[in-house]
Formats: C-alpha cells, structure tokens, sequence
C-alpha cells in the first residue's frame, strides 16, 4: 500500500449460541458495521465436542474447559471474518470485557453487556491476537488457510 496508509486487518468473530439463541444476531451486525468493520466471510455452524475443544484446546486443562465445550455444542453459532484497520483490538474492545456481568457495569455500551449473562454465556468471541486470529480464523474458513492443517470447512460442512 501507498507510504502512510495504515494496514487493513483480518480478526475473526463468533455470535455464541445465547447470541443466536436471543435473537442478537442484526444488533451485533450492525454494531460491527457501526465500528467500520467489514464482514468478510460469515457461517452459520453447529459445532461437535471434537471441533469446540480443538477450538478452545489452550483452555482444555482448566476447570470450566468441559461446560465450556458443553455451552458451544449447545445449539449453533456464527463465525465471522472481520477486517478493518486495528481489527483485532477494536473488536475486542467492541465486545468488552469475557465476563459479561462486569461488563454491564464497567462496559455499558458493549457488546457483551448489550446480550451476555456471565462470564461462560458471553454472546461472542472476539481473537486476542493478530497470532490467534490467524489460527481462529483459518481453522473455520480453508480459504484462508495454508492448506497443511488446521481448517475445520470440510467437516463442518459434511
Ligand atoms: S483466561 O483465564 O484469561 O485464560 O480465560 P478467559 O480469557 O477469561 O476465558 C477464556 C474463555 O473461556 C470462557 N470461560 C468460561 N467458560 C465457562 N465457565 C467459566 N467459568 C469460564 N471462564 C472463562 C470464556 O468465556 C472465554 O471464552 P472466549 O470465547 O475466549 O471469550
């Protein structure tokens, strides 16, 4: 890109199944589009145990990682590919904070206060780095892998 021109960046997005359950799914949308953000790619998935805890695997030794697997088996979820400059911490910020009871009080305009409960039904998932956006992102949409491992499309399509 031309000299002084910021870089764009890819994030990567989930409306957890309370989102899609209550019906937050257009709200959440707009607030993305609100903040400047593209909508690259988007799925509707119902993830198996297998796929949620490949997903959550940096979290399978801690105490809440099988009700954590439980909730995102629950019913489906929306993943996304985001992408505007700063994506990654604009989004994150955008969601506020993973306990969603904090975050209706410390947090009032965010995402996470608008339709989350707690800090396991949290309405969404927001990468927590350029590096985990490239893993999250890839392993939902094959496009964006390399191609060796890590895409869940196939499977997740079957
Ligand atoms: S930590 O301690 O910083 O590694 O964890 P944190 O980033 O706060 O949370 C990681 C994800 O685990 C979910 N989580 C929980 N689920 C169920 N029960 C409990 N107690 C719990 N604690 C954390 C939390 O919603 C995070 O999910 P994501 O999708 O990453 O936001």
């Amino acid at each position: 890109s031309s000299s002084g021109s910021a870089e764009k960046e890819k994030t990567f997005a989930m409306i957890k199944p309370d989102g899609l359950s209550g019906n937050y799914t257009d709200e959440i949308k707009n607030a993305i589009l609100e903040s400047g953000f593209i909508i690259l790619r988007e799925m509707t998935v119902r993830l198996d145990e297998d796929t949620a805890g490949k997903f959550y695997a940096e979290h399978s030794s801690r105490s809440f990682f099988p009700a954590l697997v439980k909730y995102m088996t629950s019913g489906p979820v929306l993943v996304m590919v985001l992408e505007k400059v700063n994506a990654v911490a604009d989004w994150r910020a955008l969601i506020g904070p993973t306990d969603a009871q904090k975050a209706k009080v410390t947090h009032p305009h965010s995402i996470r206060a608008m339709c989350g409960q707690d800090l396991e039904k949290n309405c969404v998932h927001g990468s927590d780095s350029p590096q985990s956006a490239e893993r999250e992102i890839s392993f939902f949409f094959e496009e964006f892998s390399s191609g060796a491992v890590g895409s869940k499309h196939d499977e997740l399509l079957e």
